[in-house]
């Protein structure tokens, strides 16, 4: 089953947007298979957000990502890194399309709210980075499956 990790950022964290987030994962019908609250070391945002270490506005990407605690998740279902993807909206949040997360909530690129997996191969890196194997959770929710 596909997976994606997710991770509410400092300001989403900050503003009490925590319930609010993750409901929309929730109601959407993605199974949890991971959570943790943690304050982010600098080793671990640099390698997170590696593919961008030569752009302008890495330095002040970690410094805020490390600056206060952050939500690390994992979320499983069928299509579920894309789907997210459309959840939390376009990178900038001034013009992400109202009704996803970043469109509801933000208006400054530098402070998004959420990250979320871009394709299914970097989930499993980023899972593999933000989790070890046995704080992920196996299981299926007794639902009906029209829900899923
Ligand atoms: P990126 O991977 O392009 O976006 P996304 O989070 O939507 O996958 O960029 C990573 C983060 O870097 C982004 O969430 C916010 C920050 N960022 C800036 O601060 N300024 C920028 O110009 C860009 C492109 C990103």
């Amino acid at each position: 089953m596909e997976r994606t990790f997710l991770a509410i950022k400092p300001d989403g964290v900050q503003r009490g947007l925590v319930g609010e987030i993750i409901r929309r994962f929730e109601t959407k019908g993605f199974t949890l298979v991971g959570l943790k609250f943690l304050k982010v070391s600098r080793e671990l945002a640099q390698q997170h957000y590696d593919v961008h270490r030569e752009r302008p506005f890495f330095a002040g990407l970690v410094e805020f990502i490390t600056s206060s605690p952050v939500v690390a998740m994992v979320w499983e279902g069928d299509g579920v890194v894309a789907s997210a993807r459309k959840i939390i909206g376009a990178t900038n949040p001034l013009t992400s399309e109202p009704g996803t997360i970043r469109g509801d909530f933000g208006i400054n690129i530098g402070r998004n709210l959420i990250h979320g997996s871009d394709a299914p191969e970097t989930a499993q890196k980023e899972i593999a980075l933000w989790f070890k194997d046995e704080e992920l959770v196996n299981w299926q929710p007794h639902l009906t499956p029209w829900l899923h």
